[in-house]
């Protein structure tokens, strides 16, 4: 994998780059889709590539691990094969699913012992297993194990925390450097750096992460309940000493506010299920704001979804039906949400990377801010 620094904003940190991997280049920044279980929910792989213009999604390691299951996937070739998506992939390591969906989960030094949240059965996460889950999903990148550590966490707590992780982040740098991809084309293997809302720990874990010179590196354990200031001033805080060099993953990150904050704050690549969960939900991001579309003010509204929208779905369909098939719970409904509000997250990322470009980002970002506020 290689990332090219193309561009730097004057005013902010905010930067523009390539990132070329075996499986073609993404540009940044870049919002990646969620596709947990190797599908995008509710949408086709020609529809995210060609509609909504994804450059890579993400898949999930404890998700694929449980099910289809390794040897699935490994005699499909790997999930490119397996799901028909031929762009890059990103599995994240299950170090976040493991805490918050399985259940009886127990953590050693050793790993992380767990019971499946589909039929109870019992696993262990190790580093090293978890490596090798990677190597057989054959995602392009993938991530390290690591303890993904609640938001409100005392620094006692946070700390020990902490230092599993960092352990854990040798393990897997090591298996990882002991072992081969299996399908012939490159792996990047980025780790997370933890430490909650303490920027002694935030500082520590940067300067661990950095010290490994990674293809690539990511700030995890944000979002997760802690005050929306605090997680800007860790963004901050680590990419301050995370290298300019290499491409900055912030996890799980989250509103289209918090997006192009984290933008202007210089993280290059992001991830949520929010997009997908909310619009499934009738929740639909537009750059003046977000609409429920199961509030009764839309019943009679004939116009487009977003006459300006990016995907075809914004023009040909109108807020009145996509309140009526959300309210009747239609398939439709789901997938036209879906897709408008990926499609809206693309576009504000390549927007954002064009302003970048232009060398306007600051002001551009501060009128999208403040549209974006309402609630319409
Ligand atoms: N997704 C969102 N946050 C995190 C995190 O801290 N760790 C991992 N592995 N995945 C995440």
């Amino acid at each position: 994998m290689k990332f090219e620094l193309q561009y730097n904003d004057t005013k902010t940190n905010a930067r523009a780059g390539l990132i070329t991997t075996d499986h073609g280049v993404i540009e940044t920044p870049i919002f990646m889709p969620v596709g947990t279980q190797g599908a995008v929910k509710a949408v086709h792989m020609p529809e995210l590539k060609d509609d909504i213009k994804a450059q890579i999604i993400l898949g999930n390691t404890y998700h694929l691990y449980l099910r289809p299951g390794l040897d699935i996937l490994e005699k499909a070739g790997g999930l490119h094969k397996f799901n028909g998506w031929d762009r890059p992939i990103l599995t994240d390591s299950g170090g976040f699913q493991v805490f918050s969906l399985s259940e009886n989960r127990k953590l050693r030094e050793e790993g992380a012992e767990f019971r499946s949240h589909i039929d109870g059965s019992k696993h262990l996460f190790t580093p090293e297993k978890v490596m090798d889950i990677e190597r057989t999903i054959g995602a392009d990148i993938i991530m390290a194990f690591d303890e993904c550590c609640p938001g409100d966490a005392e620094f006692d707590y946070a700390k020990q925390s902490l230092g599993l992780t960092e352990r854990w982040l040798d393990r897997c740098f090591k298996r990882f450097n002991e072992t081969e991809p299996k399908y012939g084309y490159q792996q990047s293997l980025f780790p997370i750096v933890q430490g909650c809302v303490y920027p002694e720990l935030r500082i520590r874990a940067a300067e661990n992460v950095a010290a490994k010179e990674a293809d690539g590196n990511a700030i995890g354990g944000l979002a997760v309940g802690e005050p929306t200031e605090k997680m800007y001033e860790m963004i901050e805080l680590v990419n301050g000493i995370l290298p300019k060099d290499k491409p900055r993953y912030l996890m799980g990150v989250g509103t289209p506010i918090n997006i192009l904050e984290a933008i202007e704050r210089g993280v290059d690549m992001f991830d949520c299920i929010m997009p997908t969960r909310n619009g499934r939900n009738g929740q639909i991001f537009t750059p003046f704001g977000t609409m429920n579309m199961r509030n009764k003010k839309w019943e009679y509204d004939f116009s487009p979804i977003d006459p300006e929208g990016p995907s075809f779905v914004d023009r040909i369909y109108t807020k009145a039906y996509l309140h009526h098939l959300i309210k009747v719970n239609e398939i439709l409904g789901l997938q036209i949400a879906s897709i408008h509000n990926l499609a809206f997250y693309l576009w504000l990322v390549k927007e954002a990377r064009k302003h970048i470009i232009a060398g306007d980002f600051s002001t551009w970002k501060s009128q999208m801010v403040r549209q974006m506020d309402n609630r319409l």
